[in-house]
């Protein structure tokens, strides 16, 4: 089964937010201000955009190629831009942007060389370009592996690795700032709410793994949540890839 944002973009929000520390990051590192362009590239249903735009009272606009995931993210914020767009096409003119960024986005992507591309004629020369990923170390030691281990292969096989997007982003004149780890070792509760996620399968990847793993998986972590013999876990972490634009 093919991955259907217009159908998790029903659920997505009763399952998935933004990370308030990356948002931090961005604000840290940028310097936006209200007179600022801001482009969420693969906005979703706008949870960072939405929290970004009201910190920072910058123009946020929103790229996004599903439907339903537009609605939802232009019925969050009367203030935000959302547009039809995707790696191939971004409808903005030539160096509109002070700062893009894109969250979750990258593993989606067919063609970085083309996305790189795009992104980059619709940033300034000298603007920042925020990636947020993780890498296949970091996919690889996420606790819930144990329960569904086909996720680890199936995402390693559509997650490009860290030196890849670097190396892709390099050939369309970005230069590599750093590697902001984030989140790594954390310790994390395991609710409901995370079964809850899960039967909602409320990450693409449960989507791509073979149903009757994807059941026995579930059945597994609904025992040791309900009994308590799973109550916390350690967060494998994100990586957040800084690039300029040259
Ligand atoms: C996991 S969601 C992340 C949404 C949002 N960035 C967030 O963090 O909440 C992935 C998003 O990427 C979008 N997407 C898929 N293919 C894309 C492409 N080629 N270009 C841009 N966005 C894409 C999907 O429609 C979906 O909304």
């Amino acid at each position: 089964m093919q991955v259907n944002y217009n159908e998790i973009s029903k659920t997505y929000d009763q399952v998935r937010a933004e990370n308030r520390d990356v948002i931090d990051l961005f604000i840290d590192e940028v310097r936006i201000s209200d007179q600022s362009k801001v482009l969420d590239f693969g906005c979703g249903t706008g949870n960072y955009a939405n929290t970004l735009q009201k910190r920072t009272k910058a123009q946020v606009y929103g790229v996004e190629p599903s439907d339903g995931m537009r609605e939802k993210a232009a019925a969050k914020n009367p203030y935000l831009t959302v547009v039809k767009g995707n790696h191939e096409h971004i409808p903005f003119a030539d160096n509109t942007f002070d700062f893009v960024y894109m969250t979750d986005v990258i593993h989606h992507v067919p063609d970085l060389g083309m996305m790189f591309r795009e992104i980059g004629r619709v940033l300034k020369n000298g603007g920042l370009l925020c990636i947020v990923t993780e890498s296949h170390e970091q996919i690889d030691n996420r606790f819930y592996v144990k329960y569904f281990p086909t996720t680890a292969t199936v995402d390693k096989g559509r997650y490009p690795d860290i030196d890849e997007i670097i190396g892709k982003a390099q050939e369309q004149s970005f230069q590599h700032v750093k590697n902001v780890i984030i989140g790594e070792g954390m310790e994390i509760p395991v609710t409901i709410d995370f079964v809850e996620l899960v039967r909602n399968k409320g990450y693409s990847m449960f989507h791509l793994i073979p149903e009757d793993e994807y059941q026995a998986g579930l059945k597994q972590l609904e025992d040791d949540v309900c009994t308590g013999r799973l109550k916390k876990s350690r967060h494998s972490g994100e990586t957040l890839i800084w690039l300029r634009l040259l």
